[in-house]
């Protein structure tokens, strides 16, 4: 039997539902021929960008845990315009999302008015509103006026595809309540979910935090993740307009993994701390488990399946 992971994001459409997560793998012009050439990946997005380059956090600023990892990396990125040029000068062999997180709501929208005047970019944006790692800010995902402020203020101009990262939410309540908020917008999807923010991991021996930056802590990711995931694709499965698709992040190290993330409404999967750990090849790995499982239940296509977790009944 065939097996068809084709998954489609406004006009973005692909053979294969994976993509590298924002930050793995993404930031230099090698790191994105790297996943350009990678052969089974459907997509990629860029590092987020922020109008000019960035160092980032001051070192350490990423671990790895038995389960996962901590990182702080605080966008560490080439700038909006070397991202820019690279769009311009390199053969698109698969889709590109460009990832953008400005430090304010200033920055944010001087970087998507140039996206929307700039004909030659008709692809997917993803405004990052929840990054947890820049010194100082918050996430802005969690303020949600200021959130609703910003994307008013973007949709009176923005007329392309643009999806927004989001951080994971913890309550139900939260989860009403950003949905209501995103209802009211054209969006093209959501990513869920950002690293979760403000860990803190401790080397026990010698009583010191393993992060340089903010006094040690830093978001979690990787397997440990995998609960809070599928929890918020889930939640906003079921809460968010039908026509906003769900990119599914965090958690994924297998095919299974990649496919609870679909049972729950992801319309593609992202793979972070897996890739960074075991590199590219992770995608042909997972995406291999992935359609061993499809066949193995009699499934041809992902719609056979998305969203379609069962609950237990009385
Ligand atoms: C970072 O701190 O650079 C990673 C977090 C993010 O991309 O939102």
């Amino acid at each position: 039997m065939s097996v068809d992971l084709s998954a489609q994001i406004a006009n973005m459409k692909v053979n294969n539902l994976f993509l590298n997560a924002s930050g793995i793998h993404c930031q230099t012009e090698a790191e994105l021929d790297d996943l350009m050439q990678e052969p089974v990946s459907g997509a990629m997005v860029t590092k987020s960008m922020t109008p000019q380059s960035r160092f980032g956090n001051p070192l350490p600023r990423y671990y790895r845990l038995a389960n996962g990892s901590i990182n702080s990396m605080g966008l560490p990125n080439e700038g909006f315009d070397y991202y820019m040029d690279y769009l311009k000068t390199h053969d698109q062999i698969k889709p590109v999302i460009v990832s953008v997180a400005g430090r304010s709501k200033e920055e944010d929208l001087a970087m998507l008015h140039t996206l929307q005047d700039d004909d030659s970019y008709q692809g997917l944006t993803e405004l990052n509103l929840s990054c947890p790692n820049v010194i100082g800010e918050p996430q802005m995902a969690y303020d949600f006026p200021a959130a609703n402020d910003l994307l008013k203020e973007v949709f009176s101009f923005y007329k392309k595809p643009l999806g927004i990262k989001l951080p994971p939410y913890f309550d139900l309540v939260h989860f009403d309540q950003i949905a209501e908020l995103l209802n009211q917008y054209p969006l093209s999807h959501v990513n869920t979910i950002n690293s979760i923010g403000n860990g803190l991991w401790i080397d026990v021996n010698s009583e010191t935090v393993v992060l340089k930056p903010k006094g040690g802590f830093g978001g979690v990711g990787g397997s440990m993740v995998l609960p809070t995931a599928l929890a918020n694709v889930r939640g906003l499965r079921q809460r968010l307009n039908p026509s906003i698709k769900i990119i599914g992040t965090g958690g994924v190290t297998n095919g299974r993994d990649a496919f609870a993330h679909i049972l729950c409404g992801a319309e593609m999967v992202s793979i972070g701390t897996q890739l960074y750990e075991e590199g590219l090849g992770a995608f042909e790995r997972v995406t291999r488990e992935l359609t061993d499982i499809m066949e193995a239940k009699g499934y041809e296509l992902l719609a056979d399946f998305r969203g379609k977790l069962k609950v237990i009944e009385d």
